[in-house]
């Protein structure tokens, strides 16, 4: 059997390539999907995007009682703002790794306090699309699974 790594996107980021591409890219999800999904053909991956918090929690949840092994999450701004995400991120026991797109270090100042990095075991910030393929890439490597 595959193992299964969910990748999750937050609010706005269904809008990727028509959503100020001079930050976050010309690439829709649909594209950036694709290539995902070809550049890991030993993992099953499944992908679900949100702009609800509560959405966003409830599909978390149900990752865990299934036989998931990871968690790629670009949380959008619920990053800089949601308590109730980081609650579930840290109950749930899973690895997770926090995406964003831009470098939210080098953006406004509520971008640079994340408040689920310290309860996720990485983060990678500013390399675009490329993130979700090393977050992807470390799950992997976390559960011993060669891509
Ligand atoms: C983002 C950064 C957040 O600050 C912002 O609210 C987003 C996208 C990123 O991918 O760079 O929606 O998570």
């Amino acid at each position: 059997m595959k193992t299964t790594i969910a990748v999750v996107n937050g609010p706005n980021l269904g809008r990727l390539g028509r959503r100020e591409p001079g930050i976050y890219g010309h690439q829709s999800w649909e594209d950036i999907w694709q290539e995902l999904v070809k550049s890991f053909p030993e993992i099953q991956l499944e992908s679900f995007q949100s702009n609800h918090e509560g959405a966003l929690i409830d599909y978390i949840e149900q990752l865990l009682d299934r036989a998931v092994s990871g968690l790629v999450l670009n949380p959008g701004a619920l990053a800089h703002q949601s308590y109730a995400l980081r609650d579930c991120l840290k109950a749930a026991g899973l690895p997770v790794v926090e995406v964003h797109l831009s470098n939210v270090h080098a953006r406004e100042a509520f971008r640079a306090t994340s408040l689920i990095s310290p309860v996720v075991w990485g983060q990678i910030a500013g390399l675009g699309p490329l993130g979700y393929h090393l977050a992807i890439e470390a799950l992997a490597r976390h559960q011993g699974v060669s891509s």
